[in-house]
């Protein structure tokens, strides 16, 4: 059932950090009515990001990819509101930014799949899988946003 407490983790990787992106896509999730839950800036290690990528470990791209991730810091997230999951993956766009239309963060922001600037978990057990190995409980932040009863009826 749809929640307005549902939570997605969202991470700008290292090329959007370099590239001076972070303010551009959290002021979109930010402006669309999704509720900063978690955030920091991380170095992420081989072994978290191996595990976190663990269901593409099969595929050819796998060992760039943690390349790539660890390749410098990410800007890990964790983004709270009705159906963001699905709906922060259609603010992604596609995961080949040639395929992904004006308008999403990949359709607007970069060029090439290996660099496609941020991640967004794809279900509700990838979130939660991805929450708890990026944060620990105590860094999700409780609090109501004031604009709470603007952006829900
Ligand atoms: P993400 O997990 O990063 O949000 O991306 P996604 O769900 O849209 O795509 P996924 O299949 O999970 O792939 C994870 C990341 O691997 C890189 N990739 N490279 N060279 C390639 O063909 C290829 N395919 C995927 C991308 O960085 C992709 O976001
Ligand atoms: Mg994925």
């Amino acid at each position: 059932m749809a929640s307005i407490s549902e939570r997605t983790f969202i991470a700008i990787k290292p090329d959007g950090v370099q590239r001076g992106l972070v303010g551009e896509i959290i002021r979109r999730f930010e402006q669309k009515g999704f509720k900063l839950v978690a955030m920091k800036l991380t170095h992420a290690s081989e072994d978290l990001l191996r595990e976190h990528y663990i269901d593409l470990k099969d595929r050819p791209f796998y060992d760039g990819l943690v390349h790539y991730m660890h390749s410098g810091p990410v800007v890990a997230m964790v983004w709270e509101g009705l159906n963001v999951i699905k709906t922060g993956r259609v603010m992604l766009g596609e995961t080949n930014p040639m395929d992904s239309k004006p308008g999403t963060i990949r359709g607007d922001l970069c060029v090439q799949v290996g660099r496609n600037i941020i991640h967004g978990s794809d279900s509700l057990e990838s979130a939660e899988a991805e929450i708890n190995l990026w944060f620990t409980p105590e860094e999700l932040v409780e609090y109501r946003s004031c604009a709470h009863e603007w952006i829900y009826e």
